[in-house]
């Protein structure tokens, strides 16, 4: 059994407090010109004390849902897409689906880094394709302010908080998902890592001590790998899908350097009015940013029914992933 499947709710929430370049200027050796020049980045949000990731992706949940008019209870499965998780085990999907009252739902956190959100929407879809599910909440949320080395100019201006999240369902034929395309190469797996607090270096006083429990990236080769991936894996989905670029209606690109997002576009011969971009206002929420996105531009009114999406992005792994979709709302 196949069937035609697609976003049937989007809900997003980051948290209230902001925390904006000038802020950094005063935290390190940082400026403004330099942050939005190198990035397009102009602040971030920052999760409360209390607030763990598994907070965030419950109110982004809780609005998917609204938006769907889905009850949780309908739910057979729950995916969070994560890097940054309240715990090593459980999983988020595990705390959310309790929170939610998800009864019936199976739930598991999905590692793809900041790919995580496309990785989630292609699983889900090809289950309820095959008629194993038939309502798939698929979630990306991050708490990367508390894995951050906030004497790191590298990072720590470069990422932010926040969830977004999806009802996924059977949608009309022609409608949904049309194309996907996944993929990885772990030979860059140590460009974007966090070094210790796992297996191969146990949490301890001198893992602490030297930072280790932070984000570490090769910023220059990442930026390399994005800039070769992102054009390469939206040409094969399209390709898949049946699809020109010049078809599309709007480009969702994860967000993480308005520098990638520019040239990604240019690459597929997209003009940058059919880009979303919202970077400037959220930095890079890693596996939120595409949802969060999403959501934005249902609000601003700029997704109709049948409009032809794009959405792309790249990660730690390195991993990468591209859907083509038909905006089925
Ligand atoms: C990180 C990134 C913004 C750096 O931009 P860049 O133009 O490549 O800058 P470079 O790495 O060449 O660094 C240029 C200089 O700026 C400095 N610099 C780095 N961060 C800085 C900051 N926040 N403020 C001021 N200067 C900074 C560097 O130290 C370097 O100085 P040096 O030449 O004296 O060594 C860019 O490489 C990038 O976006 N990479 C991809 C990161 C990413 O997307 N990660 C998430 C993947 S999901």
């Amino acid at each position: 059994m196949t069937r035609a499947v697609g976003i049937l709710g989007i809900g997003s929430y980051v948290p209230e407090k902001i925390l904006t370049n000038n802020d950094l200027e005063k935290m390190v050796d940082t400026s403004d010109a330099w942050i939005t020049e190198r990035t397009g980045i102009r602040q971030r949000h920052i999760a409360a004390k209390d607030e763990a990731t598994s907070d965030l992706a419950f109110k982004a949940a809780v609005a998917a849902l609204d938006d769907a008019r889905v009850k949780a209870e309908e739910l057979d499965l729950v995916i969070c897409a994560t890097a940054s998780p309240d715990h090593a085990f459980p999983s988020v999907a595990c705390l959310v689906q309790e929170r939610l009252g998800a009864v019936k739902a199976a739930a598991f956190d999905l590692g793809a880094g900041c790919s995580g959100f496309v990785y989630s929407l292609a699983v889900a879809s090809q289950m309820i394709q095959n008629g194993l599910y038939d309502k798939i909440l698929i979630i990306g949320a991050e708490t990367l302010s508390r894995i951050m080395n906030w004497q790191d100019r590298n990072t720590c201006v470069l990422f932010g908080d926040g969830a977004g999240a999806a009802v996924v369902g059977a949608v009309d034929e022609g409608l949904g998902v049309l194309g996907i395309d996944l993929g990885s190469d772990g030979s860059g797996a140590y460009h974007l890592y966090q070094p210790a607090g796992g297996s191969r270096r146990p949490a301890s006083a001198a893992t602490v001590a030297a930072n280790q429990h932070t984000i570490h990236m090769n910023g220059r080769e990442v930026f390399k790998f994005a800039i070769k991936i992102l054009g390469r894996t939206s040409l094969r989905a399209l390709e898949k899908a049946g699809m020109k670029p010049e078809e599309l209606d709007l480009l969702f690109s994860h967000q993480a350097n308005l520098r990638i997002i520019t040239v990604a576009a240019k690459r597929l011969r997209i003009p940058m009015e059919k880009v979303w971009v919202d970077v400037d206002k959220y930095a890079n929420t890693s596996a939120a940013s595409i949802p969060i996105a999403l959501r934005e531009a249902q609000d601003a009114g700029v997704l109709k029914k049948g409009d032809k999406l794009l959405l792309c992005g790249f990660g730690a792994g390195l991993t990468w992933a591209a859907i083509v979709l038909r905006w089925a709302k």
